[in-house]
């Protein structure tokens, strides 16, 4: 069994890394539009390069790979998730699947008609915490749910020329609280609320996206979940999750390298703050992994499908229409209409099956 993976800057690397220790490094094949950094992360790791996906898919490496990794850039996602699907292998496709709901649809479309086999890599839901906290909630051990708190604080923004193409923070990062959401507490979102505020560089501002925000949102169990964001939280990476309920409450990424410290007298956090992403889901990324290969090895069913991704976008478009329009959104109402003016259509299926 030999794993592809087409990508291998920030995020493909590391997928790399964690493939390499789940299936050996003559099960790794990798790719990269930069041929030096496909040399540098091939050497590094041990394990062979192909010249492109298509070498890849079509056999041009000893007959080709059963698995794709795609962790390249989102505006190429969705052609490459549906190259593999049509050449018959699972695909592990980074978030976003596209950068809109029309392409989003269009690919989910082409995979179910296809029978793909498509997991998202939205990777808190290989999290330990997060498993604790959707099983604890699927067992009914906190009775009623009534509030659930979620938060992503970043250290600092990324550079303009990301935020300029990015999409914005509700789509770019608020996403993995969204999808979250959905995932630990198994409820569906009906309705949005959410603004947001330029604290920062101007640079967010110009782009048109703020570097702070907050979202309210009513479940459908008439549950109410409170979500933020910042791109500045100088002390460190912190993302936290609290689940309320009539008979016990729980939180996920309280530990000691939790970057908030305790105005009662304790000691927190006890251990060097959590730097960055890559750090605190360390753990999560390599399961995420090795999900994959189980995929790929034995079929079954995907933990984060593409249709995960676009229920957790369509939440990510209507905080955004809230926060520009400053009123409450429907999620059935950005369901049934589908994007933003002058979105759709921005990724080209053509030429791929
Ligand atoms: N789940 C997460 O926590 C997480 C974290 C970081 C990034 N991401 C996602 O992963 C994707 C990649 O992000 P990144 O930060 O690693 O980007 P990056 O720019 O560091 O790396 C992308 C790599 O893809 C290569 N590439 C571009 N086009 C290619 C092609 N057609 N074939 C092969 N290689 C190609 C580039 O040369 C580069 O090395 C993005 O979609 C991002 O949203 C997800």
């Amino acid at each position: 069994m030999r794993i592809g993976v087409a990508g291998v800057g920030r995020i493909g690397a590391l997928h790399a890394q964690n493939l390499v220790a789940a299936v050996g490094a003559a099960n790794v094949v990798i790719t990269d539009a930069d041929p030096e950094r496909a040399r540098a992360t091939a050497a590094a790791l041990g394990v062979a390069s192909a010249p492109d996906v298509e070498a890849l898919l079509a056999g041009g490496i000893d007959g080709g790979v059963d698995g794709l990794v795609v962790a390249t850039p989102t505006d190429t996602h969705a052609a490459l998730v549906l190259r593999a699907v049509a050449a018959g292998i699972p695909v592990f496709c980074e978030k976003p699947v596209a950068p809109d709901i029309a392409s989003t649809r269009a690919v989910l479309a082409q995979v179910q008609a296809a029978g793909g086999l498509v997991q998202v890599g939205f990777q808190r839901r290989f999290d330990p915490g997060y498993v604790a906290a959707h099983e604890a909630v699927a067992s009914g051990v906190l009775g009623p749910i009534h509030t659930i708190v979620g938060q992503t604080l970043d250290p600092t923004p990324p550079p303009a020329a990301y935020v300029a193409v990015s999409g914005g923070i509700f789509r770019d990062c608020l996403v993995h609280d969204l999808d979250i959401l959905r995932w630990v507490t198994g409820q569906e979102a009906v309705e949005v609320y959410a603004t947001g505020a330029n604290l920062g560089d101007d640079y967010i501002r110009a782009a048109g996206d703020v570097d702070a925000v907050a979202v309210t949102l009513t479940m459908a169990d008439c549950s109410l979940a409170m979500l933020s964001a910042s791109r500045y939280n100088r002390a460190g990476y912190d993302v936290r999750m609290e689940v309320r309920g009539h008979r016990d409450s729980i939180a996920v990424g309280l530990e000691p390298r939790t970057p908030i410290r305790s105005m009662e007298p304790m000691t927190y956090p006890s251990e060097p703050a959590f730097p960055g992403f890559l750090e605190r889901f360390g753990a999560a990324y390599a399961a995420e992994m090795a999900a994959f290969v189980s995929l790929v090895r034995s079929g079954g069913s995907s933990r984060c499908t593409v249709a995960d991704a676009l229920a957790a976008f369509v939440l990510a478009e209507a905080c955004e229409i809230s926060r520009r329009e400053r009123r409450p959104v429907a999620v059935a109402d950005i369901e049934a209409a589908g994007v933003l003016p002058g979105q759709q259509g921005r990724v080209s299926l053509e030429g791929v099956a």
